[in-house]
């Protein structure tokens, strides 16, 4: 079974308490959300693999650590995802970004893809799909199925606020993906809604209605 990991450190907290409020603008929304994804990142790279390489100092010749091989891919879910991919890219400049996109059919209420740019090399990268709100589930489990047909061997999800609802989906679809959190909410509302929640992270993101 995968690991759902809650990325509970007192920053991260207090920042999503901030994003939380209903008073909050999208400009303010936007820097938070970067932020707490640069600190959820820190948690999300922890067992990247090191290997060791020569340099030398202004002192002596050593051996010192940097990561190996080929870096991360990072993935956001249009259109929330976007607000994401900052803090990451600034954690790890080195990784690629690819997009995918999708949107419910309002008749059979599925996701469809309608957009999706990925890396080359996915099967050598460690994913990492990126996406603000893990409500029902349908998104991240279309995303994390693109992904392995395209030949990802490595995922990891990465959201900001979680329904259990939609934890469990994942889970039960894509038992290999670990799930990274910074909080697991209450429950999902009858509009989808996650409670307490955001709101419609896009919508705050982007100012949008
Ligand atoms: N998507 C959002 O942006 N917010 C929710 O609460 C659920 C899905």
């Amino acid at each position: 079974m995968s690991k759902v990991i809650v990325t509970d450190h007192p920053l991260i907290q207090h920042k999503l308490t901030l994003m939380r409020k209903v008073t909050t603008g999208s400009k303010d929304f936007r820097e938070l959300l970067t932020e707490i994804s640069m600190l959820m990142g820190y948690e999300v790279t922890r067992n990247l693999p090191l290997e060791e390489t020569e340099i030398e100092t202004p002192i002596v010749k050593t051996k010192s650590k940097v990561i190996a091989g080929k870096k991360l891919g990072i993935v956001p879910i249009l259109r929330a995802g976007l607000g994401m991919v900052e803090g990451f890219v600034t954690l790890v400049p080195s990784a690629r970004v690819g997009h995918v996109g999708l949107y419910r059919d309002p008749e059979t209420l599925k996701p469809v893809e309608y957009y999706c740019k990925l890396p080359q090399d996915i099967e050598e990268r460690e994913m990492i799909i990126v996406d603000p709100m893990l409500a029902t589930g349908g998104s991240a489990i279309a995303a994390i199925d693109v992904l392995k047909e395209k030949g990802a061997k490595n995922i990891k999800l990465v959201n900001l606020v979680a329904a259990p609802e939609g934890i469990a989906e994942v889970q039960k679809y894509h038992n290999d993906v670990d799930i990274y959190v910074a909080s697991i909410d209450e429950k999902l509302n009858d509009h989808g809604y996650i409670v307490p929640g955001l709101g419609d992270a896009g919508d705050r993101i982007f100012g949008t209605k």
